[in-house]
């Protein structure tokens, strides 16, 4: 079963695939408009969400089939007491392919060992959220009209954006991207996301100046602070307002910069800016998520991947000692979950379900 849990499920040729059946959908609406016929969408949102969700219902509408889901884990048996691995083998029954967000780091993962459908990861927890970059690299493609060769600034929250990890994971895969890390020292980059970028000796600069950063940049990518992510609020409330843009500093852009972000928007891009019609990207950006979706769905439920041969768990190991001690990790509530690990470079032991060291 061929699965996305995270964006290192696709090589770059499918991602550059799939960037064009987008663009082919955009302009041909109605030849895709019944691919779908008979087929179920489950969406399972086991934490808030409008885009995403709604963006996958439209997807899976407009190319004639069916959904079914909740929005609400307060509406599903997950408020009983159910575990994750026993409503994914119930829904795996009543559709042909999941769509699911969880606040646990993994969650999509423990899903696809249990599901007889394609299961794609809508968001968990901080960690990924792969179709997100795929329709963040479609908006690269079309505001720009390459992916390659371009410095890209991501800001604000990097800890916890979950958006920004798959992001730069993808840009990773082409060629002559560098890279600004701006983040207040709290929210850096993750670790093993800086260690992808070492291994490939791609250019990366970590700042906390978001204006100093902004003339050299092709694309700025502003996130949210993730306010449901921090265990200290006061923390929080001093982080939350670090990086407001505004037009002001946008004097010393490029003319051509592509303003993203993912949305929702707190504060951190002024409402002013949307009037810059050609630098403002983000509600073009949103609506690609329909389109990027539609290409999403086709390509999972595409026969030639029914038999896609299982990668996720393939260099995984058994750690029988050794137990996560992340408390965003499913491995923290799914009962009956063996911990398992994949061994890096330095010998470090990751968890194979939220990347975290194990200890
Ligand atoms: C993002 C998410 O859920 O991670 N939103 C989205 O999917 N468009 C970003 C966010 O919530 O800040």
């Amino acid at each position: 079963m061929r699965d996305l849990i995270g964006i290192e499920d696709f090589s770059k040729e499918e991602i550059d695939e799939l960037i064009e059946i987008s663009k082919d959908i955009m302009d041909n609406k109605e030849k895709y408009s019944e691919m779908c016929k008979g087929k179920i969408l489950a969406t399972l949102f086991f934490e808030p969400s409008t885009r995403t969700r709604l963006s996958f219902e439209s997807a899976m509408l407009s190319l004639g089939g069916s959904i079914l889901g909740f929005s609400n884990a307060n509406s599903s048996s997950t408020s009983k007491g159910e575990s994750l691995a026993d409503t994914i083998t119930v829904v795996s029954g009543y559709s042909d392919i999941i769509a699911m967000r969880h606040p646990k780091e993994g969650a999509p993962l423990v899903a696809s060992m249990h599901s007889n459908v394609p299961i794609i990861n809508a968001g968990d927890g901080g960690h990924n959220h792969p179709t997100q970059t795929l329709l963040d690299l479609l908006t690269i493609s079309k505001e720009k009209g390459h992916i390659d060769n371009l410095t890209v600034g991501l800001c604000g929250d990097l800890k916890y954006g979950r958006t920004v990890h798959s992001l730069v994971t993808a840009l990773s895969l082409y060629s002559n991207v560098k890279f600004v890390f701006i983040s207040p020292e709290e929210l850096k980059m993750p670790e093993y996301i800086n260690e992808i970028l070492d291994k490939k000796n791609i250019e990366y600069v970590e700042t906390n100046n978001l204006e100093g950063s902004i003339p050299e940049l092709d694309i700025l990518y502003m996130t949210r602070i993730q306010r449901e992510r921090f265990t200290d609020v006061e923390e929080y409330e001093r982080l939350k307002d670090v990086y407001i843009l505004d037009k002001k500093k946008l004097d010393n852009a490029k003319e051509d910069l592509s303003i993203l972000h993912p949305l929702p928007r707190v504060n951190e891009i002024a409402v002013e800016v949307d009037d810059d019609k050609r630098r403002a990207a983000y509600f073009r950006q949103a609506e690609n998520g329909r389109y990027m979706r539609m290409a999403i769905i086709l390509k999972l439920l595409d026969e030639k991947n029914l038999n896609y041969e299982y990668k996720h768990l393939n260099d995984a190991i058994e750690s029988n000692n050794c137990k996560c001690e992340n408390s965003m990790c499913i491995t923290s509530i799914e009962r009956g979950l063996k911990q398992l690990a994949v061994k890096c470079n330095d010998n470090k032991l990751r968890c194979i379900f939220c990347d975290h060291e194990i200890k």
